[in-house]
């Protein structure tokens, strides 16, 4: 059987995007009706400054209240020394330390040049010993910066080698921050990261947003090319505060419905994610996307009951 792994960013990169501030409480309860979807990774906030994105500033408090089920993988986002030591002081075993690939989306995001970033992230890395958490190693602006438009794809090569020879073992999340990469962009950047730099110690990810309209056909091409772990956001809810013009993540109902309408299973019991989606969206109803919600209820399920048996809908 094939499979995908949807890692659930709504409770990062969805609730980033929002401004009035969500109460925790409604925070931990969508996190939990994520978690019971069968979701196998969530990613939940961030330990960046309260100042650049204060409605995460919550994010020690909902990783302590939330109940969620045992084997959960949980990763939080971290731009700096100070984000990964606040998140290991909350036990959290998952970082996701993220770079961006372009100069201006970096400085913009984290107010440093790309190779300071890079440094802080070396040494960073380097001090922690081998108990140290697993990582995602988030590469934002692979494909276009709101700035300097469309990224060489050397600058990605060159940023990707430095990762790797930073860290022993690692994922590394490629980020369409913006949302204008098209598939023929996907695919002949996977293709040379999975044919170079995939191996026992190095997979892939694809984190990518629907500002387009080409979230799903993105996230199948980084598929086809051999990535098995894609991220979504449910109720197409995200975006960077730092990056103009970028809309929601990819909806996770929209993948879910793609891959397994493909025959290809993500673990993911979509019913109930449609319902969750629902919950998440309405944090947000003007800025929540994806087309799976709108589609009506019955038709949405029958349509993939029939296509999960191998039925034609
Ligand atoms: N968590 C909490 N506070 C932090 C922090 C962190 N990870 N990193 C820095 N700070 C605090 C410092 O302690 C300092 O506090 P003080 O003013 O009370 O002394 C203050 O922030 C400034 O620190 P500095 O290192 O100079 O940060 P900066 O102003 O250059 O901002 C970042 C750099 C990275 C902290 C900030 O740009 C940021 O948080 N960006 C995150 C953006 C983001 O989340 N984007 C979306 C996800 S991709
Ligand atoms: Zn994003």
């Amino acid at each position: 059987m094939q499979t995908v792994e949807i890692v659930e960013v709504a409770p990062r990169d969805g609730f980033q995007a929002v401004k009035p501030f969500i109460p925790t409480e409604r925070k931990i309860a969508i996190i939990e009706e994520l978690a019971a979807c069968g979701v196998s990774r969530l990613e939940i906030g961030s330990f960046v400054s309260p100042k650049a994105v204060p409605q995460l500033a919550d994010t020690a408090e909902v990783l302590k209240r939330a109940k969620l089920p045992v084997g959960l993988r949980l990763q939080v986002l971290v731009p700096n020394a100070k984000g990964l030591e606040r998140a290991l002081e909350a036990g959290v075993r998952e970082v996701a330390w993220v770079i961006s690939v372009s100069e201006s989306h970096n400085r913009a995001n984290v107010n440093r040049s790309v190779d300071e970033s890079f440094r802080a992230f070396e040494t960073a890395w380097a001090a922690l010993g081998p108990t140290r958490p697993k990582l995602r190693f988030g590469l934002s602006t692979c494909f276009d910066c709101p700035w300097e438009g469309r990224v060489p794809e050397a600058a990605v090569i060159a940023a990707v080698e430095r990762a790797i020879a930073a860290a022993p073992a690692l994922e590394i999340g490629i980020c369409d921050t913006t949302g204008r990469a098209a598939p023929d962009h996907v695919g002949s950047l996977f293709a040379r990261l999975m044919a170079n730099y995939a191996s026992d110690r190095v997979t892939f990810a694809f984190h990518g947003h629907d500002t387009y309209g080409l979230g799903v056909a993105n996230a199948i091409e980084a598929y086809r090319q051999g990535v098995r772990v894609i991220d979504g956001a449910a109720g197409g809810l995200g975006g960077c505060p730092f990056a103009p013009g970028a809309a929601g993540n990819t909806a996770s109902e929209d993948l879910v419905f793609a891959f397994e309408h493909m025959g290809i299973a993500t673990g993911i019991r979509f019913d109930q994610l449609l319902e969750a989606a629902a919950r998440t969206a309405a944090v947000a109803p003007e800025q929540a996307g994806g087309k799976l919600r709108s589609v009506p209820r019955r038709r949405a399920l029958s349509g993939f009951a029939a296509a999960s048996r191998g039925v034609p809908a």
